[in-house]
């Protein structure tokens, strides 16, 4: 198990002040930005794309920057992503024609790939993508907005994804992604997550500081129980 990451969701932030948001939440002990990738087609919400990517690195963001992809098609956008500046580029594998080539497209161009499962979508798909993955994303959400509840079957689900990751050897992040807050964070982190995204529990708290400690003191007691 890796060092537990915590990585607030933009799409809850205030888009007409995205790059203060930015700094804020890192200042605040952020260690990823969750930058939501939205197109009206696979997902009905139509968000932000590889210029506002490029335009937070220009801004000097320098911390790793997590883009979820909720497109369709996912090839023609991983090297404009690229060049933008993403670390993680993760995909729903029901999104791409041919799963193990996009993983192929985003190592080729320098970035971390990443496979997410839908709340209905079974972990088959790891069968034979795992050992070429740095990141599994289960979402706890059906994906398309922020602040919606957390879906419980997740916790199973990062289980057994927790499972099939110890087995490989492999140092693959296991992050979740939706309906995460301080009062469940415990319980996802003693699921298996080690990487947690938050949007409207981070934005929409008046000390992103406070909410930040709250979670990781949570997280710290879910390992404590399971050492
Ligand atoms: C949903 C997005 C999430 C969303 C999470 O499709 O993938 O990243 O921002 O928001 P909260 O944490 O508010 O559920
Ligand atoms: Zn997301």
């Amino acid at each position: 198990m890796q060092a537990p990451w915590i990585a607030p969701s933009i799409l809850s932030a205030d888009f007409a002040r995205l790059g203060a948001e930015v700094d804020a939440v890192l200042a605040a002990g952020a260690d990823l930005i969750h930058f939501d990738v939205m197109d009206n087609h696979y997902v009905p919400n139509l968000t932000i794309g590889p210029l506002v990517c490029e335009a937070l690195r220009k801004h000097g963001v320098a911390a790793p920057i997590d883009v979820h992809l909720m497109i369709r098609p996912v090839d023609r956008i991983v090297p404009d992503f690229a060049a933008a500046g993403a670390t993680y580029i993760t995909f729903h594998p029901e999104a791409s024609e041919h799963v193990d080539r996009t993983i192929e497209i985003i190592r080729e161009h320098g970035c971390k790939p990443g496979l997410v499962f839908n709340p209905a979508t079974p972990l088959e798909y790891l069968d034979y993508t795992l050992e070429k993955l740095d990141l599994v994303l289960i979402m706890s959400v059906n994906p398309g907005f922020g602040g919606q509840k957390f879906i419980a079957t997740a916790l199973r689900k990062l289980t057994e994804a927790r499972r099939r990751i110890e087995t490989s050897g492999r140092a693959v992040r296991l992050e979740v992604d939706g309906g995460v807050k301080v009062d469940n964070i415990r319980s996802v982190a003693h699921a298996g997550a080690d990487t947690f995204v938050a949007g409207s529990a981070i934005f929409g708290s008046k000390d992103y500081a406070q909410t930040i400690r709250a979670m990781r003191a949570e997280i710290g007691g879910a390992i404590a129980k399971r050492a």
